[in-house]
């Protein structure tokens, strides 16, 4: 069965509230309890001291009442005597100097002095715990990014990746062309990490920024490497992840979960949504991408349970059915254990006005019951966690394009997310089934491939989706595609899309960045969609024009073209519409290829499936405020505001 969990803080709370708290929660329903994220200062009061004794109760209390444990590594906030201890672990800011303690997450992950207080913490703690049959799973640290500290130790170990990578300065100098503005080194000491206080990532080497970024992910995968092989030192069949949010400085999430057994997400929908429906769907956008890590169901290790009001004014409480239509919302994308955050809002510490279930009052509530609404619907479907979820759709994501994008802005506006959300956006308002998927990840079984701006550019790549469309698939291309080689460095000789030419039949003879402003493009089937950001100026070489430009020198050039290749076919936008446009490409795209889609669906509605030998599920979400319905095989379909109705392969609605 999917099962619910809980974050609890024991040591946040009197002991005498410990055994009413875990019988309200498994009679709510919740089946594993999250413990320990933040709890070291308790757990190793001083060096080498070390106290489960309290951590022993508390997991004793909560299985005592039928639930399991998922042990946090609590790794995300040493003891402030380590700092004192060893100042070296202090993470440095832009400024290379050490930055406040006092918070969190102060820790430089890099660091080899921390790294040992870090192991062996969390070697104490396996050592007790891994292996008993009440603990579910391993959560590792909490929400990591990708490292960009500035401490001597890292700055060492930026180089000592460069030199592992290049072996020569020259080698180094060839590949980052810094010939430009005097950037050749001749000693490997000479390297600083891209950053300063007056950050203007536009003026540093885009060669070095990508790289940098390749190292901090790569710094996060092993820091992640080193508490795994540890925990499954123990326990070589712990299920072993680590909580993900999508922040400013994204992680190579492939590198990350690459020795994790299942992804994990905190998920935190939005609370105001916007009347326009502008961003509607983007919360399915963050669920789908996260089942892309492993290519399988995930969790969910934090989940919406109440008003934000952590590190920032408060926000509006949820609306009703907000908490249960986000949680199933989650399960319907591939969540197979939905774990609340968190049981009780704190009475101290600067999270105390962010909204846990309870409120400080400890009564019942609004929020309580409608995670036991959730907890009984899934005990209405016993089997649903035997059962996944497969696309014919699949849309690419590489974190070279996120971190090459990121610190070389192409126009104002443009954004790679906001690439690939203008397509998810699109397949979630049409209910077509889709698969995020790493841009390495075989093709096989799917009939369309979505590729936006392949930027820093993968030859093998474009030779294997040329194979896909000569074989009856079809392919999408988009604006800054082929741009890069693998160093971050323009392509030289051929025209854009470069290693893409020969499949989309088109090229750009001239682009215009337009950035804010708004223009026009004509398609040929006589609809008009406004467009902006960016204008790739298409030549065709064999393809058909899709849409033309009707404003400035280029009206009547082509923006859109599509190019039939062996079997299949090739379309490339040059330029980046409004919603409409995206539709329109995938409406006809599912009726070349047969791919089920639902036309006629309301603003805000996501349908989604789920299938396997647990049966066939269809999830049908109103991500609005708004009720609304629609027609479905005959019938009407109504949905309340926020409201989730759910199918069963044998008609029967749940
Ligand atoms: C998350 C974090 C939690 C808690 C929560 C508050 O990002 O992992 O520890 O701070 O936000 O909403």
């Amino acid at each position: 069965m999917i099962k619910v969990g809980m974050a609890y803080y024991p040591e946040q709370w009197d002991r005498s509230l410990w055994e009413d708290d875990a019988a309200r929660m498994a009679k709510l329903g919740v089946r594993v309890v999250r413990l320990a994220e933040f709890a070291w200062s308790r757990l190793e009061p001083s060096e080498g001291r070390f106290h489960f004794g309290w951590l022993d109760s508390a997991i004793d209390t909560i299985t005592r009442h039928g639930m399991q444990v998922l042990l946090c590594t609590p790794t995300n906030s040493a003891p402030m005597w380590l700092y004192t201890d060893h100042p070296e672990t202090v993470q440095c800011g832009r400024d290379g100097r050490p930055i406040a303690t006092g918070i969190r997450g102060h820790r430089c992950i890099q660091s080899p002095v921390f790294r040992r207080y870090a192991a062996r913490i969390t070697t104490e703690m396996a050592r007790r715990y891994a292996g008993r049959p009440e603990v579910y799973g391993w959560q590792i640290d909490n929400e990591l990014e990708s490292s960009h500290c500035t401490c001597p130790s890292c700055r060492e170990a930026f180089r000592r990746w460069l030199r592992e990578r290049y072996g020569t300065t020259a080698a180094l100098n060839k590949a980052w062309g810094n010939e430009v503005w005097s950037g050749e080194i001749s000693d490997w000491e000479q390297i600083q990490p891209p950053v300063s206080e007056d950050y203007m990532p536009d003026w540093y080497n885009p060669a070095c920024m990508l790289d940098y970024e390749r190292f901090g992910a790569w710094c996060l995968a092993d820091y992640v490497r080193q508490q795994r092989d540890i925990i499954k030192g123990y326990d070589p069949d712990a299920t072993v992840t680590t909580n993900s949010w999508f922040c400013a400085n994204m992680p190579d999430f492939q590198q990350e979960y690459a020795c994790l057994d299942v992804a994990a997400y905190d998920n935190y929908p939005p609370m105001v949504l916007p009347e326009d429906g502008e961003t509607l769907y983007s919360n399915a956008f963050g669920l789908d991408l996260v089942r892309s890590f492993k290519r399988k169901n995930f969790w969910i290790l934090e989940q919406l349970a109440g008003a934000g009001g952590c590190w920032s004014p408060m926000g509006p409480a949820p609306e009703p059915g907000m908490i249960e239509g986000y949680a199933m919302q989650a399960v319907a994308h591939g969540a197979d254990l939905v774990s609340f955050f968190r049981w009780r809002s704190s009475c101290s510490g600067a999270e105390m006005l962010g909204h846990g279930v309870l409120d400080h009052d400890d009564r019942d509530n609004r929020r309580l019951a409608e995670i036991g609404r959730f907890c009984r619907r899934l005990e209405q479907m016993p089997d649903l966690d035997r059962t996944s979820i497969r696309g014919q759709v699949a849309m690419l994501y590489g974190a070279d394009q996120e971190f090459a994008l990121k610190n070389q802005r192409q126009s104002e506006g443009f954004a790679y997310w906001t690439q690939l959300r203008l397509f998810h956006d699109a397949c979630m308002g049409l209910g077509i089934g889709l698969d995020i998927l790493p841009e390495d990840a075989p093709l096989e079984g799917y009939k369309a491939v979505l590729a936006p701006t392949h930027y820093v550019t993968d030859p093998a790549l474009a030779r294997r989706l040329e194979g896909f469309t000569a074989q009856g698939g079809t392919v999408v291309i988009t604006n800054r595609s082929g741009v890069k080689d693998k160093h971050n460095n323009c392509l030289f000789g051929e025209p854009l899309p470069t290693v893409f030419r020969r499949l989309c039949g088109c090229r750009v003879k001239e682009y215009d960045a337009i950035g804010a402003r708004r223009q026009h493009i004509a398609a040929a089937d006589g609809s008009g969609y406004d467009v902006t950001g960016w204008c790739d100026i298409l030549e065709p070489e064999g393809a058909q024009v899709w849409a033309r430009y009707t404003e400035k020198f280029y009206a009547g050039a082509a923006a859109v073209t599509k190019n039939a290749f062996g079997t299949g076919c090739a379309y490339y936008v040059g330029t980046v519409g409004e919603r409409a446009l995206y539709r329109a490409l995938m409406a006809e795209i599912c009726r070349e290829r047969d791919i089920p889609m639902l036309e006629g669906l309301p603003l805000g509605v996501e349908v989604t499936a789920r299938r396997g030998q647990g049966g066939l599920y269809r999830f049908f979400f109103n991500n609005t405020l708004r009720a609304v319905d629609f027609p479905l095989d005959g019938q009407t379909v109504a949905l309340a505001p926020m409201e989730m109705k759910i199918q069963a392969g044998d008609g029967r609605w749940l």
